[in-house]
C-alpha cells in the first residue's frame, strides 16, 4: 500500500499495524510541539522563516555575536516555560506504559516528551534546558544562562546542551537511534519535514513499515507506506479511539 488512502482507510491501517507491531518506534519533528504553543523551523509561521539560523543558531553566531545567539535562547526557553505537553505527547507516553511504543527518537529540545512521561526518548539534537559552558563543557543551572552569568568554572560562555548548526549530534543518542529504528517493524514519522541531515536519513534506515503523519507534503512521502495528512495531536487521538475503541471526549465505549 502506498501513498494516501482516504483517512479513515489510512487511520484504521496504521491502527492494525500498532495492535500487530512487536517494535513500534516513532520520530518527531518540531510539528509535534506546535500544539503545544511552540513554533516549528519551516512552515510559514516558523522560526526560520523569520530569523536566518545561522545568524542565531550556529557556532559562529555563539563566537562572533554571542548577546544575539543568547537572547534567542533565552527567548525560546522563556516560551518553553510557559507550555504543557498536549495530548498527542500525553498519548504516546500511554503507548511507550501499554507496550504499544517502544521508543521515541526527537528532534527536538523541547522536553515535552519526557514532561509527558515518555521515559524511552532518544534527543538527536541535545537539549534547551540543560546548559553547559561552550569552552570547558561543564554544565550549569538554567537560571545563570537566564542571567547572563559566564561560567563558574572558567568564566566561558554559558549555551544549552542544542546541536548548533555546524555541530556533530551527541554519539550516544544518534546510536540508540539507528539500532531502535533499523530494528522497528513500525515507525511512525510525526511533524518534521525531513530536510535536516541526518535525521532525514532514519526513515530510510527501518526494515519495517513507515507512517508519515504531517501537516504539510513532505520530499520523502513517496518512500512511505502511507501518509496521512493531519495534525498530530487529533491524529493520534483518532488511533487510540480506534486502539481502544471508546470515544476520549465521551469515554463511552463504541
Ligand atoms: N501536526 C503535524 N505536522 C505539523 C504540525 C502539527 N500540529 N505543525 C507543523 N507540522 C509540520 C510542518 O508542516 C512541517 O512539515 O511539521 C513539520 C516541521 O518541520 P520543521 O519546521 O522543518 O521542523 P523539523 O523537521 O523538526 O526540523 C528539524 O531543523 O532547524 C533544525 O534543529 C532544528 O530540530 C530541528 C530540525
Amino acid at each position: 500500500m502506498n501513498g494516501t488512502l482516504p483517512e479513515d482507510a489510512a487511520l484504521s491501517a496504521v491502527a492494525d499495524w500498532l495492535s500487530a507491531s512487536s517494535s513500534t518506534v516513532v520520530l518527531t519533528g518540531a510539528g509535534m510541539s506546535t500544539e503545544s504553543g511552540l513554533p516549528d523551523f519551516r512552515s510559514t509561521s516558523g522560526w526560520w522563516k523569520q530569523i536566518d539560523p545561522r545568524r542565531v543558531a550556529s557556532v559562529e553566531a555563539l563566537e562572533q555575536n554571542y548577546s544575539l545567539f543568547a537572547e534567542f535562547y533565552r527567548m525560546r526557553l522563556e516560551r518553553l516555560h510557559d507550555c504543557q505537553p498536549h495530548r498527542g505527547h500525553l498519548i504516546l507516553a500511554e503507548w511507550e506504559r501499554r507496550g504499544i511504543v517502544s521508543a521515541i527518537v526527537t528532534q527536538n529540545v523541547d522536553g515535552l516528551h519526557q514532561r509527558a512521561g515518555s521515559n524511552q526518548v532518544a534527543e538527536l539534537h541535545g537539549s534547551l534546558s540543560r546548559i553547559r559552558c561552550h569552552a570547558c563543557g561543564t554544565g550549569a543551572a538554567v537560571e545563570r544562562f537566564m542571567n547572563g552569568d559566564r561560567c563558574g568554572r572558567c568564566g566561558g560562555k554559558l549555551r544549552p546542551a542544542v546541536v548548533l548548526f555546524g555541530e556533530m549530534l551527541p554519539e550516544d543518542a544518534w546510536e540508540h537511534a539507528v539500532q531502535a529504528i533499523s530494528r522497528a517493524e513500525l515507525l511512525l514519522v510525526i511533524g518534521t519535514s525531513l530536510e535536516v541531515y541526518p535525521a532525514s536519513q532514519l526513515p530510510l534506515m527501518t526494515r519495517g513499515r513507515v507512517v508519515m503523519i504531517n501537516a504539510e507534503e513532505t520530499a520523502l512521502d513517496h518512500r512511505f507506506a502511507l501518509t496521512i495528512r493531519g495534525k498530530a495531536g487529533e491524529t493520534l487521538q483518532q488511533l487510540e479511539r480506534l486502539l481502544t475503541g471508546k470515544n476520549e471526549e465521551d469515554g463511552s465505549e463504541k
